[in-house]
């Protein structure tokens, strides 16, 4: 290879691109499969994707797809029967009177999170988001040259979880602000907001006219009867709600690529003029099996979600063992998100260097509250429990006895 340009103009890249922060949670996946090819014994509760595989049914519409040769172009808003079905899932089950026009086909979820964030944020905009957050709402906005301002969300102790602070929310709206984002449930935290605070958010984007970008894609990750709200259900939605779903986690799709958002009519028309210059269409056989994870049978996720609804139980009680960690019991998504701060302070450690050691020593792989992607995450670990009960039980062991070895090891010093 010759570099014989002192100053190569392929290293002119704009500036914000290299503030950007990539996914860490990838980068700990990519740990993890190192030290496995490594022969070590790893337990990663780092990866945010159902460890059971795409259900048998929407497999074989894709091979089916396939075998027709459904492979070229379609049409750059999604196939019209994808976005039929759509419609009418969001419709009976949230009430809402979505139309096929309405909804946009992307590349994943996090693509019609670009794509909206794109569509709406200036550079010098405001865009509020309550961290810890999913690293697009952050990462995105910054790219753009708007600005995220993080608002954390208020910690509740281990009985109450997480909630949105409207009240902070609020004050720091300003007149640069354009918009608010909100995910529920909630990727990192496991918290699913209560309706009184998602119509406090409402009536905060009605008064001060600013865009909701939501993002439910945990929306059938449940486990409390209770207390799931959609913004679908705002009879207003089409004046501020730019909403975003996808197949990823519901079916266990993430490697197909099929997300979807939902706007007024107009809208979706001008995102679809940025989809097409940005990725022409979605996979095309991925959207023929998008239809069948809709239309056929939902016995499969019901099972899934029951699973993981034990599975939660487990990791709380195995992980209330461990001294220094208070443990919330996260209502949806698949994660729990226990506060470590008084451990860390008794064993001289940051969060991340708490991580990296359980890593190093213990081979067991989780991600620090700040890979969310700023400070409010500082006293928190992620375990994502898309694996087996009986690796829970061993890797919370595994980290139970590294906790009480630091602590013995720091009262003998
Ligand atoms: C909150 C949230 N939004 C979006 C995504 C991305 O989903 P997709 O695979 O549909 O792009 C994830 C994946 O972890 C997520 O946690």
């Amino acid at each position: 290879m010759v570099h014989n340009v002192s100053n190569p103009p392929t290293l002119g890249l704009k500036e914000c691109i290299k503030d950007l922060l990539g996914e860490r949670g990838f980068a700990y996946i990519a740990k993890a499969k190192e030290l496995k090819a490594a022969g070590k014994d790893v337990i990663s509760f780092g990866v945010g994707q159902p460890d059971i595989p795409t259900f048998d049914h929407i497999v074989e519409e894709g091979i089916k797809a396939l075998k027709e040769r459904f492979t070229g172009y379609t049409e750059t808003q999604g196939i019209k029967e994808l976005r039929a079905a759509i419609a009418e899932y969001l419709n009976e089950r949230y009430g809402s009177d979505v139309q096929e026009d309405e909804v946009l086909v992307t590349i994943g979820t996090k693509g019609a999170a670009f794509l909206a964030l794109a569509a709406y944020l200036k550079p010098g905009d405001e865009v509020i988001v309550p961290e810890p957050t999913y690293p697009v709402y952050s990462e995105a906005p910054k790219f753009i040259g708007a600005k995220p301002v993080y608002i954390p969300l208020k910690w509740e102790g281990e009985d109450r979880g997480f909630s949105l602070d409207i009240e902070e929310i609020e004050k720091a709206i300003s007149s640069k602000t354009k918009a608010l984002v909100v995910n529920n449930p909630h990727n990192p935290t496991g918290a699913i907001f209560k309706p009184a605070e998602l119509d406090a958010l409402m009536d905060l984007a009605r008064r001060h006219n600013l865009v909701v970008f939501v993002d439910e894609i945990y929306d059938n990750f449940i486990y409390e009867e209770s207390t799931f709200k959609s913004f679908m259900e705002f009879p207003d939605w089409r004046d501020y709600v730019i909403y975003l779903n996808g197949f990823s986690k519901t079916f266990s799709m993430t490697g197909w690529r099929v997300g979807y958002l939902v706007a007024r009519s107009d809208v979706v028309r001008n995102l679809t003029k940025l989809a097409v210059n940005v990725w022409s269409c979605p996979p095309s056989m991925a959207q023929r099996a998008a239809i069948a994870a809709l239309k056929g049978d939902w016995k499969p996720v019901r099972d899934m979600v029951n699973l993981f609804r034990e599975r939660r139980d487990t990791m709380v009680a195995e992980l209330r063992k461990v001294p220094g960690f208070e443990v919330w019991r996260s209502a949806g998504a698949f994660y729990v998100f226990p506060r470590v701060r008084r451990l860390l302070d008794s064993i001289g450690m940051n969060v991340e260097e708490f991580v990296d050691y359980l890593i190093d020593s213990k081979y067991v792989v989780t991600l620090p509250g700040t890979a969310f992607p700023d400070t409010a995450g500082k006293d928190y670990i992620r375990f994502s429990f898309c694996i087996s009960k009986d690796k829970i039980i061993e890797g919370a062991k595994r980290i139970k006895d590294t906790v009480e070895d630091l602590l013995a090891s720091r009262f003998k010093r």
